[in-house]
């Protein structure tokens, strides 16, 4: 669609940048509730089946075990994959730590290369912007890597608008990681991001609050030590009632809470790709049939557009109080999720 001829495995005989990634933070078995590595293994191989070729890891996912995961699946035709990993956090203990130094970023893409067993990764990351570390340092360095031929192709996450507009104002296509969707609304970034970036979109179901499981009940529904205890939004009142409220909807018009949800995300303006991490086949299934429906139903946006999917055309496909309930968000929302400059997850929590 948008961006063409960019971002694809060596070997794709693809003309597009796919709009549907998967990413494997929760697969690790790490902070999101109980974890079996084969039915992890199960979702990455029949995603692989489906013609999913882009994998989103990081080294901090699980303290590598995401990406060690991944390595299982990569065949000896790994120049059919695209694997996009990141660097720039780590953990220290339970604590969260920036490492977004030349130093520290040649570190872990070195470690994130081993556990990946492969000699170079399709795209690296700026993880988070490091407060300590210019962020242009950062990307110095991943444009070194990038000279050294350790990667295809660099880029950042969770950067603001305005660190978008400062820092990338002279490249064209840079991919993104962006947390956007109903409850965390950050057209802001994404506008920043229109003509310098390629956005993708992570978090799209926040975490699974957005999704049908327990999850989508908030605390109440999470172990003790899960990690999404430390996202406010499975705990924010206005969150927590507005996400009730789409739970209603969904149900009254008997439409699948996903669907709804990734098919707004993907007719808002700017958004190229959507990176959801399920954790079970039966997640994966829900968004294979998010994506047959996408490709069947002719929503997608025609030539120049800027977004996914038509706007007017999703609109006339979902029932007005439910449109009108995802494009308001929860009251309050900025104050919930941050205005811009950090996101829920924010490693300074
Ligand atoms: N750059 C960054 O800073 C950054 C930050 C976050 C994420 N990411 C990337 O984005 C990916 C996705 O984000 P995420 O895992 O945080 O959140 P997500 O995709 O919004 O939510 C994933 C959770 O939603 C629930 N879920 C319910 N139905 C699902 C379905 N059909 N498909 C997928 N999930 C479903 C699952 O939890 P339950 O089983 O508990 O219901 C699952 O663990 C990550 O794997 C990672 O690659 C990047």
């Amino acid at each position: 669609m948008l961006k063409d001829k960019i971002l694809l495995p060596l070997d794709s005989s693809s003309a597009y940048t796919p709009w549907l990634w998967i990413g494997t933070w929760s697969m690790g078995g790490e902070g999101f509730g109980s974890h079996d590595e084969r039915e992890s293994l199960r979702v990455l191989r029949t995603a692989v089946d489906h013609n999913i070729r882009h994998f989103d890891t990081a080294g901090f996912y699980a303290h590598g075990k995401s990406e060690s995961l991944l390595q299982k699946i990569l065949r000896s035709d790994r120049r059919d994959f695209f694997i996009s990993s990141k660097g720039g956090i780590v953990w220290s203990g339970r604590e969260v730590r920036h490492r977004a130094s030349p130093e520290d970023l040649k570190r872990q893409l070195y470690e994130s290369l081993d556990r990946l067993k492969t000699d170079y990764l399709d795209l690296y990351q700026l993880h988070w912007p490091d407060p300590e570390v210019p962020i242009s340092e950062s990307i110095a360095a991943l444009k070194s890597f990038q000279r050294q031929g350790l990667i295809r192709y660099w880029g950042v996450g969770n950067l603001t608008a305005l660190q978008l507009k400062t820092t990338l104002r002279t490249e064209r296509n840079i991919p993104h990681q962006a947390h956007f969707n109903p409850v965390h609304q950050d057209h802001d970034v994404l506008l920043a991001g229109q003509d310098l970036c390629i956005n993708c979109i992570v978090s799209p179901l926040e975490q699974g609050l957005l999704g049908g499981g327990k999850s989508s009940s908030g605390m109440s529904g999470l172990g003790k030590r899960d990690l999404r205890n430390r996202n406010p939004c499975f705990s924010n009142p206005e969150v927590l009632k507005w996400n009730c409220r789409l739970n209603e909807l969904v149900n009254k018009h008997s439409l699948s809470k996903v669907s709804v949800v990734l098919m707004w995300i993907c007719s808002r303006p700017n958004v190229h790709a959507v990176i959801p991490g399920p954790r079970e086949i039966g997640q994966l299934n829900e968004l294979l049939e998010f994506k047959t429906e996408v490709e069947r139903s002719g929503l997608a946006s025609a030539g120049e557009d800027v977004s996914i999917l038509s706007d007017e055309k999703t609109m006339n496909k979902i029932p007005d109080e439910l449109w009108q309930h995802l494009n308001k968000g929860p009251e309050n929302s900025q104050s919930v999720t941050g205005n811009g400059s950090t996101t829920s997850f924010s490693p300074t929590l």
